[in-house]
Order: structure tokens, then sequence, then C-alpha cells
């Protein structure tokens, strides 16, 4: 039976639209069932309906406390009967408590080449610490902010005269290669966690340079 993927987004969700892409294309044997947004207004919320792909909003303004929203949240993933969630620019903090519920079964990317920047303005904080090298992590998540097993990491240069938007674009044309990528290995059972490292069972090259 097809693993069942629900992806967690909070903006434009680009990272959503090409592990969507893959996962058709390349037929994995898993389909993403929902894309759910912590704002109305995300912009990926437009291309899942369009894809016919069931979508909800929980609105964290909406609730007073983070373990509401987390509440909320979890029921509504779990309304879905995930096998995987994977949060693809999802930009709220996630309690403890909702983080263990998915333990072994959440991945997330971010913008610096961890344990390096985590948090925002990860380009930006990049270029004024003068690093000549950034990247992108695909990571299982664990309650730690932007921390946890990393299963694939991209690596590109810093140009003379890139500014934080030249290098988030150069960043982010490797995300779309790296997430993908990595919810493939995790749906095909490819992954093995030992010891707080991500092995791949074939032995392919976990980075991209
Ligand atoms: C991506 O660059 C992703 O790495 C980053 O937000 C962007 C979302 O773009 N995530 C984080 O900063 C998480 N801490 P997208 O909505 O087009 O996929």
């Amino acid at each position: 039976m097809d693993q069942r993927i629900v992806i967690l987004i909070s903006g434009r969700g680009s990272n959503m639209e090409s592990i969507v892409h893959r996962c058709a294309e390349q037929r994995w044997p898993a389909q993403v069932v929902a894309v759910v947004a912590n704002r109305p207004g995300a912009g990926g919320l437009a291309f899942a309906a369009s894809r016919g792909m069931a979508t909800a909003v929980v609105d964290h303004k909406a609730f007073n406390t983070r373990e509401a929203f987390d509440a909320e949240l979890a029921h509504v993933i779990d309304g879905f009967s995930p096998d995987l969630v994977v949060l693809a620019g999802f930009m709220r903090i996630l309690g403890s408590a909702l983080v263990q519920h998915y333990q072994g079964r959440m991945l997330n990317i971010h913008p610096s080449l961890l344990p390096a920047f985590p948090g925002l303005h990860t380009h930006r904080r990049a270029l004024q610490a003068g690093c000549r090298a950034v990247g992108a992590t695909v990571h299982f998540v664990t309650p730690e902010l932007d921390h946890g097993p990393i299963v694939m990491q991209s690596v590109v240069p810093v140009m003379p005269g890139d500014d934080e938007h030249a290098l988030a674009a150069r960043v982010l044309a490797t995300e779309h290669v790296i997430y993908p990528l990595s919810v493939r290995w995790f749906v095909e059972g490819k992954l093995d966690v030992r010891d707080g490292v991500v092995h791949q069972a074939d032995g392919a090259s976990q980075v991209l340079i």
C-alpha cells in the first residue's frame, strides 16, 4: 500500500510542489494525501487544491497557547493517517509533545548547513559570518529546533556580490533536489537511523555539491 504523506507549509510551498511532482513522475510507493497550512493565505494551498489534494488550515492566530495549537494541528494531521509528515517551509515552532508523537516519521528542511545557523535569517547570518559555502539540510525532527539526524545536505558556494536573496535562490534550487530525494528514500524504506546518524541503504551519496 502507498505510504501516506502529509505536508505542512506556511507560505509559497515550492518545496511541497517539488515533492508532489517527483512523487507522481517517479511513481514513488506513496502519495501526498494532504497539505496543511498554519496561514489561511499560504500560497501553496492553491497549488494543492488544483491538484485535487485535500487541504486544511490550522490558523495559529486562533489559539491562545502553543499547546492548544499543537493539539488541533495533530488532530488534523492524524485525520489523514500519515506515515510521514513533511515540514516544507513550515514556520511555527512545534512543541515537544507533538514532535515526539511523530518521532521518526517527521522530516524538515532548513536553509543552512546544520548545525550552523538554526532559526531565522540563515542566509543573512551566513553572509555576516563570511561563510564561503552555504546550503540546506534535510533532517528528522527532534524537540530541539532545527536539530535532528541529518538525511541529506546540499552545498553551494557564496559568490562575490551575493546578497541574501541571491544566496536564498541558489540554496532553494538545491532544496528542490534534496528534499524530494530524501522523502523518496523514506517512503522506500531506505533510511536507517543508528546512534543519531542516518544511513542510506544503497550507500547513495547524502550530499549534493
Ligand atoms: C525554504 O527555503 C525552507 O528551507 C525554509 O523556508 C523556505 C520555504 O520555501 N524553511 C525554514 O526556514 C524552516 N526553518 P517554500 O515555501 O517555497 O518551500
